[in-house]
């Protein structure tokens, strides 16, 4: 708490800023360390500094005015994807027919889900149960020009007032490792939602891994998957007023924000060989399990009961969630075909996809010749399949694949 105090008074701020100063022209961190060690009376800071400058250098790519804001590596690692808090906060902060409504962000870590609901125009209180982070958090809260209010306290022991929107957003690695369960999460998923949930709204920001079914949710939730550019990045549970009526799924896309819901549980489209064309669904669009409705849109059909691969016959129109990749050719998922077919062609470069199939991707690459290796020309897609494995020679440059790409 001493240092994080330091950091946000002037001195600590300057001693912030020369630091990243001279890392942008080049400085050794480990120089600049030592050298800032002897410098402060307390060396302590010094590091504490150096911390705080690296994480900030690192934070420049993804948030706008890093430069103004204190991170730690813990922190900065923990904190929502910017472009993601906004996204979501559109949501959390629409107002309801009375106006601006209150957002209490109960685990608001440095900040970035608090400071994108206050300038969606959410009355917004940030709950932060450690003290240092809560200092961190207040300033950085200050220096991004937004107003909300910083409480020091437990999210599953703090008044929220009855008509208050949550966000909750639990540690995932608490004391370092990948929690597994929604329950070893802090503070635990079930609890958060038996805290907040049936109330005026509540939002839960979890890994992408997460499934929908899982008993800890509840089961009256929306699923909201999250990628940005090709990245899946994070999911957000909707409940009571938040979730879209009836919604179970839905994935998003951004930086351009397209949206898709799935309300229906019972689709599934049938499994056949390939044809033509191979459509691959987006992370996203795949977590939220609309590939079905997708490739029914399509006219379309799967590969593989448990492949979200699909196929189709014909060019398939141009949407940011697939991209299709037309088929040059199906082979035995066996080295010696691969290569005679390989070798009877004059390949472009060639990349090699593996969809289920386990293996050392450097011994395939001696096993079918040694082609040309890269992501424009061919790609070579060993596929998986209920009860064999199949080889698609797909055309990843090709004139339809669709798609916003990266
Ligand atoms: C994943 S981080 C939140 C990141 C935040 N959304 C952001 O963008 O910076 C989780 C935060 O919850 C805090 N936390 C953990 N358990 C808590 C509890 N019971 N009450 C309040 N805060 C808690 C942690 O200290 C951590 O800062």
């Amino acid at each position: 708490m001493d240092a994080a105090t330091w950091l946000i008074q002037p001195q600590g701020l300057e001693v912030v800023a020369s630091m990243v100063a001279e890392l942008d022209a080049g400085g050794d961190t480990l120089k600049l360390a030592s050298r800032w060690r002897s410098k402060l009376t307390d060396p302590h800071l010094a590091s504490i500094a150096m911390t705080a400058a690296v994480a900030r250098r690192r934070a420049r790519a993804r948030w706008p005015d890093a430069d103004r804001l204190l991170f730690t590596r813990h922190g900065l690692e923990q904190a929502s994807d910017p472009e993601v808090a906004r996204w979501r906060a559109r949501r959390l902060a629409t107002p309801d027919r009375e106006g601006a409504v209150a957002v209490w962000d109960v685990t608001a870590g440095l900040g970035a889900d608090a400071i994108a609901a206050a300038r969606a125009g959410a009355e917004v209180v940030a709950v932060e149960h450690d003290p240092a982070r809560a200092i961190l958090l207040e300033h950085n809260l200050r220096a991004a020009e937004v107003r909300a209010t910083v409480l020091v306290d437990d999210a599953l022991d703090v008044r929220v007032p009855s008509g208050a929107r949550v966000h909750a957003d639990p540690a995932r690695r608490p004391g370092g490792d990948r929690a597994h369960h929604l329950d070893d999460h802090r503070p635990p998923v079930g609890r958060i939602i038996d805290r907040f949930a049936g109330r005026s709204g509540l939002a839960v920001t979890l890994a992408p891994g997460v499934d929908r079914d899982d008993p800890a949710l509840g089961g009256e939730v929306e699923i909201e998957y999250l990628q940005l550019g090709d990245q899946l990045l994070e999911a957000t549970a909707w409940e009571g007023p938040l979730r879209t009526p009836g919604a179970l799924a839905s994935a998003t896309l951004l930086p351009t924000g397209e949206h898709r819901v799935r309300t229906d549980a019972s689709r599934e489209l049938v499994i056949a060989p390939p044809g033509d064309h191979l459509i691959e669904v987006v992370p996203a669009a795949v977590r939220a399990r609309l590939h079905d409705e997708l490739g029914e849109e399509l006219g379309g059909w799967r590969l593989a009961r448990h492949r979200a691969l699909l196929s189709i016959d014909g060019r398939p129109p141009d949407s940011p969630w697939y991209r299709a990749r037309p088929i040059l050719a199906v082979l035995p998922a066996k080295a010696a075909p691969i290569r005679r077919w390989l070798a009877d062609r004059d390949p472009p470069p060639v990349e090699l996809v593996l969809h289920g199939i386990t293996g050392d991707p450097t011994r395939w690459w001696r096993e079918i010749g040694r082609p040309p290796r890269g992501p424009q020309g061919w790609r070579l897609e060993l596929i998986r399949r209920d009860d064999d494995a199949i080889a698609l020679v797909t055309d990843a440059a090709g004139p339809s694949v669709s798609g916003s790409g990266p």
